[in-house]
């Protein structure tokens, strides 16, 4: 069994990791230091003192990519001051650009062959580096204890499934992560349980599209059922959970949420489009009144749900009347926040073999800050209407403006920022909202 928390042993071997794109490569990097760390490795935080250098890549968008090949450059100057140094490319991007990697560095893994880390890098010699890129049906490292690299100790993730089944259009993941699998759930709860136990308050439960979650082992537990079994380890802990997927929400998740106080009031639930014809194009396989009614019924079941979403802006063909539909649907939901995007053709994808990257930089941009400014507009509407009421927050620790007071966040996931009467982070708070701005709920203490 490992420990929760990185070992600090100067006398072995350095590995330094830097993390790039969702929640579930920062939980795949913790998996790796995991790894790393039975094989006799430790962790630095130092690149000059690293005997390894990782970066776990993100491919979601081309500028993700170039990002990396810049670093790599960076890595090099590394090798070129102590010899020795190995430099790995890990992640996605591992995944679909394997070739051109290895011409690069000198140690290139999948999503999949992390347990092949250390006989790789053992086997790593000036001139022939390693890889390891096989995509597997059954890898879910439900034995491997997570490395915790969080700051703070309040809030962990765990990967809860791996893979992705669905084929939108316009998204590489399928091709870098691999099929759908999920976890064997007792694996899932007795890591949430130690996270409790080690004074964690907070776990977000992480899948490409935790809503298609099963096990089927005598019992079958589906996403609502394990929710229910994490929930239950204590009402001091914080239940959270990303991503959903409009298709596949089901009624029986949405009041699974409402019969727990500590699963926290809040879906991230990517709509991408708000054009059906773009939603059809994009495979997501429901369209713009599917989606509307899904919030309808989450609002109807959880009133103060905290809803956020991604949007793509100029995917292949929109229409100005498609980009309207998008802006319309933003306006009607009123979302919390968003991640938004301009559209980035991905080689290998459905969309890149038959939908032409037909929209023009220039009108993307524009489209995209339009969108950007809306969202602007309503998460300050969406959090105008929370002022007076009455929230729990779990303490996050000194807020970064000001240190006399904390910040954390309230059930829905809006940020709080409130005067600190001593408390520390992992405590739980009862605060008021006086004021607020897009990004903020400024309160005062009950
Ligand atoms: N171009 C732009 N954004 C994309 N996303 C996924 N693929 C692409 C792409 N090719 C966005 C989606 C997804 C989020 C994680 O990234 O909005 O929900
Ligand atoms: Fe995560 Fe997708 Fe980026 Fe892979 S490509 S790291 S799954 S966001």
């Amino acid at each position: 069994m490992n420990d929760i928390r990185p070992i600090i042993d100067e006398s072995r071997p350095k590995v330094y990791i830097e993390t790039y794109g969702c929640q579930m490569n920062v939980n795949d990097s913790e998996v790796i230091l995991s790894i790393l760390q039975d094989a006799g490795y430790a962790l630095t935080e130092d690149i000059t003192k690293a005997d390894v250098i990782l970066a776990n890549t993100c491919s979601i968008r081309d500028n993700a990519e170039q990002r990396i090949w810049g670093r790599i450059d960076q890595f090099k100057i590394q090798k070129r001051n102590r010899e020795g140094v190995i430099i790995g490319i890990v992640g996605c991007m591992a995944e679909r650009l394997k070739d051109k990697l290895l011409e690069a560095v000198d140690l290139v893994a999948g999503p999949d062959s992390y347990r092949s880390l250390p006989s790789l890098l053992e086997a790593v010699r000036p001139g022939s580096p390693q890889i390891n890129v096989l995509l597997s049906h059954e890898e879910t490292y439900a034995d491997i204890s997570p490395v915790r690299l969080d700051k703070n100790g309040v809030s962990a993730f765990i990967s809860i499934m791996r893979g992705c089944n669905n084929v939108c259009s316009y998204c590489v993941v399928p091709y870098t992560r691999g099929a759908e699998r999920s976890r064997d759930p007792h694996t899932i709860v007795r890591e949430a349980q130690t996270l409790f136990d080690n004074g964690y308050k907070e776990v977000t439960l992480l899948g490409q599209n935790v809503d298609s979650y099963i096990w089927k082992d005598g019992e079958t537990v589906n996403f609502a059922r394990l929710l229910a079994m994490v929930a239950e380890i204590s009402p001091e802990l914080r239940v959270r959970f990303s991503t959903s997927h409009p298709k596949d929400i089901s009624d029986e998740v949405i009041h699974t949420m409402a019969a727990y106080e500590n699963i926290c009031k809040h879906i991230h639930l990517p709509v991408q489009s708000g054009s059906s014809v773009m939603l059809e194009k994009m495979r997501r396989k429901y369209n713009r009144e599917w989606y509307l009614e899904r919030v309808e019924k989450i609002r109807s079941v959880i009133p103060d749900c905290g809803l956020t979403t991604d949007v793509i802006a100029g995917f292949s063909g929109e229409t100005e009347q498609d980009h309207k539909d998008t802006l319309s649907l933003m306006e009607q939901v009123v979302f919390d926040s968003a991640f938004m995007f301009a559209y980035s053709e991905r080689p290998g994808t459905l969309a890149s073999r038959r939908y032409p990257d037909d929209i023009p930089y220039e009108l993307k941009t524009e489209r995209l800050n339009e969108i950007i400014a809306l969202q602007g507009r309503m998460s300050l509407k969406s959090n105008e209407k929370e002022i007076g009421k009455r929230l729990k927050v779990l303490v996050e620790g000194p807020s970064k403006k000001n240190p006399d007071e904390l910040c954390g966040r309230a059930s829905s996931n809006k940020m709080c920022v409130f005067p600190s009467c001593g408390e520390k982070a992992g405590d739980y708070c009862e605060v008021e909202v006086v004021s607020v701005t897009s990004a903020t709920l400024l309160c005062k203490r009950l």
